[in-house]
């Protein structure tokens, strides 16, 4: 047995297995910087395809670079009938939203290869979106939308989901929160994807083992969640009496907590001051404002539970506001927050490739040695 072994580090905390120029998280201080820039700066100024471009290329895009390079993603977007009828099928029998990505994900990049990374990237980025607004609209029983060249990302991304132009305000608000969760280190996904193709293997199977590892509620599934929370409490008008309940049965408050961060995530703040303007506009400012003050009784309550662990706002509090605020349906939260990293998990895979070494990590093993073998006759 080698329990107690003093190498073993269960769940890799605080290990570093790979260099990395895209992004630096300091979880003591709560400063997020993305390819180098501020997550706020980015977050305000960006567009979508900016944001990758410079994950990619660790610089901005010049104008003439910028339209090449919108115009290539533009050209990526469309699935073939064969695709449609997979997300119509998942639609149909109810599948989540998350199953049918990866599906579609899988479906939708056969032609792919290990040959072309960049290309390979380029496809998965401008494609998912398409395979979660096709799978939606299946599900709300009406035909998909054919995705428009002439649409930056975010704006076609709502276009194909909403079947209408949205206005300026909802793509800038999806397009703040694509910026800032584009990338945050080496998070569970962002390993999976690179530990994919750390055997040669390709970015489209690093990228759709990714989505399989965003799925759980401790990484990528807990905004929907959220949402409910929020509103159950907006109904009750007992933030106190949720939280009491919740942690009294031992369980965990979605939307708090982090393996890195100490102090509040600093994406909360971009994506609040974000929602703000949403629920303000929509005239829904009491909805708001028990978001905000929720917040400050769960993390009150939060540092009486845990004592000393410093469990503060996370990520998902505000997607989940925001996300709402901009008419992205819950059960898409998860699938958005995909359309966004899968950015961050090609520039993962393609920088993994540069330079790459096989990841493989050790086990402590605690089973047995030595059992003799019983013929199954005498078990
Ligand atoms: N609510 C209540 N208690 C929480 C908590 C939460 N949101 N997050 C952590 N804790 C508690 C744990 O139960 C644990 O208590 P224990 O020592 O008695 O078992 C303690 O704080 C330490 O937590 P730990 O499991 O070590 O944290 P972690 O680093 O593994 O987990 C998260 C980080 C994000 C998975 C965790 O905080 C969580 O589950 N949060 C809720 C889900 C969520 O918001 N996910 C989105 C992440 S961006």
């Amino acid at each position: 047995m080698s329990d107690g072994d003093e190498d073993l580090n269960r769940g890799l905390e605080g290990i570093k297995v790979a260099e990395t120029r895209l992004s630096d998280i300091d979880g003591e201080a709560g400063v997020l910087t993305i390819g180098g820039f501020p997550v706020d700066e980015l977050a305000r100024s960006a567009t979508y395809e900016e944001s990758v471009f410079l994950l990619f290329e660790d610089r901005l895009p010049t104008a003439d670079e910028l339209d090449d390079f919108r115009a290539d993603l533009a050209g990526r977007r469309a699935i073939g009938e064969e695709v449609q009828a997979v997300l119509q099928r998942a639609a149909e029998e109810g599948k989540p939203a998350m199953d049918a990505l990866r599906m579609g994900a899988a479906a939708a990049n056969l032609d792919a290869g290990a040959e072309d990374p960049e290309a390979d990237a380029r496809r998965v980025i401008a494609v998912f979106p398409t395979i979660v607004a096709t799978y939606w609209r299946y599900r709300e029983g009406a035909e998909p939308v054919e995705p428009r060249e002439d649409l930056r990302h975010a704006a076609n991304y709502l276009y194909m989901l909403q079947g209408e132009e949205p206005d300026e305000a909802a793509v800038r608000g999806l397009e703040t929160y694509l910026n800032t969760v584009i990338d945050h280190g080496l998070n569970a996904s962002t390993f999976t994807a690179r530990t994919v193709v750390s055997t040669e293997s390709d970015v489209v199977s690093a990228a759709t083992a990714a989505v399989g590892t965003l799925k759980g509620p401790l990484h990528g599934g807990a905004p929907g969640p959220v949402l409910d929370m929020l509103r159950s409490i907006h109904e009750s008008g007992d933030p106190e009496g949720y939280v009491r309940e919740k942690l009294e049965a031992g369980e965990r408050l979605m939307g708090f907590g982090h393996r890195v961060y100490r102090v509040r995530d600093p994406r909360a703040a971009v994506l609040e001051t974000a929602a703000a303007e949403f629920y303000d506009e929509a005239g829904d400012s009491d909805f708001f404002e028990t978001i905000e003050d929720f917040e400050d009784v769960a993390v009150e309550a939060l540092a009486e539970h845990k004592p000393g662990r410093d469990l503060e706002t996370n990520v998902e509090f505000y997607t989940a506001a925001l996300l709402d605020g901009v008419g992205v349906p819950k059960e898409l939260f998860t699938t958005c927050f995909a359309v966004s990293r899968v950015g961050g998990w090609t520039a993962h895979a393609l920088e993994q490739l540069d330079d790459n070494r096989l990841i493989r990590p050790l086990s402590a093993y605690v089973g047995d040695h030595d059992r003799s073998w019983t013929p199954v006759d005498e078990r």
